[in-house]
Formats: structure tokens, sequence, C-alpha cells
């Protein structure tokens, strides 16, 4: 959705121009989250005032924008202590524009700026509010009321501590938010906090943390979040709850330090491996160099502590290497993400499969009334690729959703219903909503996310990490592969103690052995699906058909065109092509089939002699050596064989390379396509 990065140095010297590399160089690694427009915001190097750049466009105009504006020597000046913020926008309310972009500001002072992702879905009443009393907005954000609301109540309330303040305003806001603030009037503190928007704090320090926990301090007062209007009321009181400790872990008080607050671990990883993952209405706060967590409520079942965790990630994880576009990487990680997938799980030598993350709710999935895979986008596609063999190996009534549709029916869930939330970034809203849907109804929560300690993952009783490594491109690769063999290496687990089964397990597993090898030979065709490429990508539509287990072919190829390439493209189920799409078909359509020797291809060949006695020439993906196969087109890729239920694997992957060089040739930016994110935190 959007990028947030923040950056603090305590007592550790660095120059304007250093602090903003940094921050410039943190949009870039969250650009994938959302890249219409751009801002950062840092002190000024005139006493007791903030500089804001804003820009229409991806980082690389900021960037520009800022050498411009920020040349003089001022800015080579070591200052030991700063605070920035910078954003990255995918736009939701308001078009992009300089206006529009972040940090939005409370007043003409800069006083309070503020960065966010999220949408704050009251954010109507609270400008109500606020122009009642005489505040005056200049952009169509939601974002624009938390910077003027933490402004009135600064203004009523000049004894608050500035996370004070910030916690004020957040019992406010409804909605999903994660933010951070930065103010003239509090120099060398940012504040931070979110609510349904993933944010981590990256802590790096000179000599070894002396802490592994951070303590939670909790409010006093149990006071329920009020509306605007009714709080006023409290705030002339000053009811308001103030947090104190009540832990027995050290707070974090180190000499030299700086802290990073980002959107995700790929901002940070280049900075530190130690950082603190924010739960919801968590408000983390930096002053005097000293980090602290506060929540107003605490529950029972609360921790004392929020933990700082080790990264496992590399840096040349999120780097490009030696490829042009982050996608193209990605699609040629595969055969080693395939393998991170099953590492620890399956075990080729006896073959068993065990998943560590849900091994001890089997026995409570196995006497589940239906299994229900719910998910948006290529992770909905990973669902229709392994349905069938769910139903196959585990015998029982698989549902798969698209989360948002889900919702809007309102789906009837019971208790003894297992509900698999799958999800790359562990963030998608609709994926959330649902999940948190099904959770209230009694339902077994499972998450199967690439994104360790995102909401999914938290929010879930038990899950699959399906490790595919950092996945930046914004169209989906090597993580839907990836969660196409975590849900193929669940139904093995469920199907363990199936004697009549055992044959098929046995040859799955073998399959799964071999996969990394089939995978780099399909990728052997890259060449070959550049000529096609070539002939294809002037047309405006191509079709993509195929049945059973390469029906999710076809709809994660189609995506992959759409997303990649704004050319129009169809996943069609080649069953149904007698009932509406074979009236498309003639001698100009473009259209792809995929005809492998599986148990429907008998029916696949009818489709294909349907289409090709309507005059189309159909580029046809068939097995190794199928001459027959071949001879119904003069243009075909020919992948190698393997276990039926695993060819969806081999023949994705030729189309995300079609949909990569058709992008190319028609000059489109493959990483960002327009008006995409690749974290969808909205509903
Ligand atoms: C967005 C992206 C898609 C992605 C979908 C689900 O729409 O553009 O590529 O498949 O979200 O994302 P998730 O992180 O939940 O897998």
């Amino acid at each position: 959705m959007c990028g947030i990065f923040a950056y603090l140095n305590y007592l550790t010297p660095k120059s304007r121009h250093e602090v903003l590399d940094l921050l410039l160089n943190g949009l870039k690694r969250l650009e994938y989250r959302g890249y219409d427009s751009t801002g950062v915001a840092i002190d000024s190097p005139q006493a007791n005032d903030i500089v804001m750049v804003k820009r229409c466009g991806k980082v690389k105009v900021l960037e520009d924008a800022i050498a411009e504006h920020f040349s003089g020597k001022e800015y080579d000046e070591p200052v030991m202590t700063h605070v920035g913020i910078a954003h990255t926008r995918w736009a939701t309310h308001g078009v992009p524009c300089e206006t529009n972009s972040h940090p939005q500001r409370s007043d003409d002072e800069n006083s309070f700026v503020v960065v966010h992702n999220g949408i704050v879905t009251n954010y109507k009443d609270v400008k109500t509010f606020l122009e009642k009393r005489g505040y005056i907005f200049e952009s169509d954000t939601d974002t624009e009321v938390i910077a003027k609301l933490v402004h009135h109540l600064w203004k009523k309330h000049p004894g608050y501590s500035f996370r004070e303040l910030v916690e004020q305003v957040i019992q406010q806001l409804e909605g999903a938010f994660a933010i951070a603030i930065k103010s003239k009037h509090f120099p060398g503190e940012c504040v931070a906090s979110r609510r349904g928007s993933p944010l981590l704090v990256g802590i790096k320090t000179k000599t070894r943390l002396s802490t592994d926990h951070i303590p939670i301090l909790y409010g006093k007062d149990e006071k329920s979040p009020q509306t605007c209007e009714k709080d006023t009321e409290a705030q002339k009181t000053k009811v308001l709850p103030r947090t104190e400790s009540t832990s027995e872990f050290m707070p974090l008080e180190e000499k030299e330090v700086e802290y990073f607050f980002a959107s995700d671990a790929s901002a940070v990883i280049e900075h530190t491996n130690r950082v603190i993952y924010l739960e919801d209405d968590d408000v983390a706060a930096v002053r005097d160099g000293t980090l602290s967590i506060h929540r107003l409520k605490k529950c029972l079942d609360d921790p004392h502590a929020r933990e700082i965790t080790t990264l496992k990630m590399e840096i040349q994880q999120i780097m490009k290497g030696n490829y042009d576009y982050f996608m193209l990487k990605e699609i040629f990680e595969q055969p080693e993400s395939v393998v991170n997938t099953m590492r620890g799980r399956v075990r080729f030598d006896s073959k068993s499969v065990v998943l560590g993350g849900i091994k001890d709710f089997i026995p409570e999935i196995k006497r589940c009334r239906r299994l229900m895979l719910i998910g948006c986008g290529t992770s909905y596609h990973s669902a229709v690729a392994t349905r069938q063999l769910l139903e196959e190996l585990t015998e029982l009534p698989v549902m798969v959703e698209l989360a948002s549709d889900f919702l809007d029916r309102n789906t009837p869930i019971f208790r003894d219903d297992v509900c698999f939330f799958i999800s790359q970034s562990g963030e998608t809203a609709d994926s959330l909503m649902a999940l948190r849907y099904c959770k209230q109804r009694g339902a077994l929560i499972v998450g199967i996310t690439n994104t360790v300690g995102s909401s999914i993952c938290r929010e879930s009783h038990c899950g699959v990490h399906i490790n595919a490594g950092p996945e930046i491109g914004v169209a989906s690769t090597k993580a839907y592969t990836s969660q196409f063999i975590s849900l193929v290496m669940f139904a093995l687990v469920m199907s363990e103690d199936r004697l009549s089964l055992q044959q098929r397990r046995l040859e799955i597993i073998q399959a799964l052995y071999e996969l990394p090898d089939r995978i780099r030979q399909v990728l052997k065709l890259d060449s070959q699906v550049q000529e096609l490429a070539k002939d294809l990508f002037q047309h405006k539509s191509l079709l993509i058909m195929g049945r059973g287990y390469n029906f999710a072919t076809c709809l994660e190829g189609a995506l992959k065109v759409k997303e990649l390439t704004y050319m129009h493209s169809e996943g069609i189920m080649a069953g149904e092509l007698k009932h509406g799409p074979l009236a498309l078909i003639d001698d100009r359509m473009p259209v792809m089939m995929i005809v492998l020797r599986d148990p429907v291809y008998i029916k696949c060949i009818n489709a294909l002699q349907q289409v090709t006695s309507r005059k189309g020439c159909p580029i046809i993906i068939c097995e190794e050596g199928d001459e027959e196969t071949k001879s119904y087109s003069s243009r075909s890729l020919e992948i190698p064989r393997t276990v039926d239920c695993l060819q969806g694997i081999l023949t994705v992957i030729p189309m995300q390379l079609l949909s990569y060089h058709i992008a190319v040739l028609r000059g489109c930016d493959v990483d960002c396509p327009r008006n995409l994110a690749k974290s969808v935190t909205v509903e």
C-alpha cells in the first residue's frame, strides 16, 4: 500500500545529507509498496524548523528534487541527534500530487508532520471536528487529520509528552494505520504506532544490545476509545490515561543508538538485523535516545515485553544482483526457493513430511468438517492449483474463496471448519478481515505466509511459513510456487496414515525431490519464450486455456500478463470453451493452450481441435517429446514431465517469463506496474 521509513540518530553524528541518503535508500527498498508519490521531512539547519520535500512519481524523482533543494554546505555539517521521516505512496484518498503526498502537516509551520500507511475510515468526522475548531485542510488525504489532531491536542494539553499526544490521537482513529510522527516542538523525538498496517523498529548500536526485550508500559486507566466529540469533555477534565512501567524487563538505554521505523524488514536489513515487530495499538516512542513501548490497556494474557528479534534475512536477498529487474531474479530463484520451502520438512530418505508449525493441530484438522482456502490475487490461485490434490489426499470438502467475495457473502463458518489464509505479505487487508471473521466464529485458522511477524502470521492459530525469501517485484512469482508446495506438503501430511494413498504419496515425494532440476530445465526455455513474446507483444489480448491441474496456471498466467503488460488476458477453463469463449477464436486471436499427458489429456485435445478448426493457431505448452500434441500447431513450448499434481509449477514458469518479456517489449515498468502495489493493506 504505502511505505513508511523513519530514521533517528542519537549521539551518532550524521550530516543531513547522510540522513537524506538513508531515507531515500529506505524508500527505494519499500517502493514495491506504492510508487505514485514520495516525500521526506527533516530538521532544517535553521533552528527549530522542519523542511519537507514531496514529489509526484517514483523515489528517483524525489532524489533529484532533494539534490537540488538541499545543496548548501550546512547540509554537510554533522548533527548529533536528528529525526527524519519518509514515505512512498499508493494513493487511496486524493490523486497522486505533491499536496497529497506524505508527510502531511498540521499547519503552515510544519509543527507536526506525519507519514501514514492505511486508511482512517472516520477521517470525515475527525475533519469536521477539526474544521469547527478553525483548521484549514490543504490535501484530500485522510492522513492530514492525524497531523492536525495531534496539533489540536498539543494546544489543549501543553503539559503532555509527544507520546501521550499520539496515544490520545490513535484512540480517536478508526480503520487501519501505521504512522510515524515528528514535531518541531519535540526535537530529537519520534513516535510511531500501528493498527492493522505493518510497522517495525530496527535498532542499531555500536556495542551489543543491553537487553533482548523492551518492556511494555501499560496505562492505568481502562478508558475505552471514544469519538472526538465525546472526548473533548474528557480531555478538558484531563482524565486521559497515562502509562507506567509494570515490568521486570530492562528499558533500552543505549548511549549511542540509531533507530529505524519501517513498513518491512527489507528497508532496515542493511543497517541492522535487530528489530521489534510492533503489535496493534503499540505506541513506540524515542526520547533522549531511549525507546519505550506503551499500550493504553492491559488484557490478561498480554505480554510484559516486546522481544527484539534477530532477522535471518541477508542483504543479497533484497538486491537485484545481475538481473535487470527483481521479478526476473525472483523467477530464476525458483529452483532454490522451492528447496527452501521444503527444507527440513520433506524428508526424502524416510519419505515423510513434517510441518512443525501445524504438527500439533493435525488431529484437530483431521476431524474438521471442511477445509477453506482463502486469499487474493496470486495467493488465491495457489489455492485453486492445489484444491484437487487436497480433495484427493484429505478426502475432505475443500472450498476455495477470494477473500473479498467471501466477506461480501457473509459466508457461513462453523467451529469445525479449518480456514487457511494464504498471503505472501501476510498483510492483505481483505484476507486479514476474512481471517478475523472466521476466527470470531470459532474456526481453526492456519496462516500460509512469506513474511515472518506479519499480521496474518500473528493472528493465525498455527501456520506454515513458505520461506521463499523476500519477494520485491510487485508481480508475485516465487511466492506462488512456494505457496503451491506448502499446500502440497500439507496434503501429504494429512494422508500420512492412509494405506490406500501410499503409492500416490511416494510418487509425489519423488517428484518434489526432482522438482528443482525440472524447474531449471523449464528456465532454459527463456530465449524461446522471448521469441514468442516478440510475436505477441503488439496484440491487444491473450487467451490462456487449460483444465484440471493446469487451470490455475491459466488464471495466474493471465493475471501476470494483465499486471505487467496492461494487455487484456483471460484464463479460460478449457471445459467452458464451447459455452462462450469459442466465439472469440479466429485466425488473429492469440491463444495459449496447456495440453499435458494427464487424466484430462483427451479433453484438452478436444478443446485444441475446437480451436484449430476455427482457424485458431494456439501456442501449445506440452510435455517434452510429445510429437503428437505438438503437431497441432507450429509454435510450442516443451516442459519436462512430472507428476500431474505438480505440473502447475512447471507450466506457470513459462507464463511468468512470457509476461516479463512482453512487458519489457512494451516498455512497461516490470517491478512497479501502474496502479498496483504489492501489499494491499486497504479493503
Ligand atoms: C496484490 C498484489 C498481487 C497479490 C495480492 C495478494 O493485489 O498486486 O500480486 O497476489 O495482492 O497479496 P498477498 O500478499 O496477500 O499474497
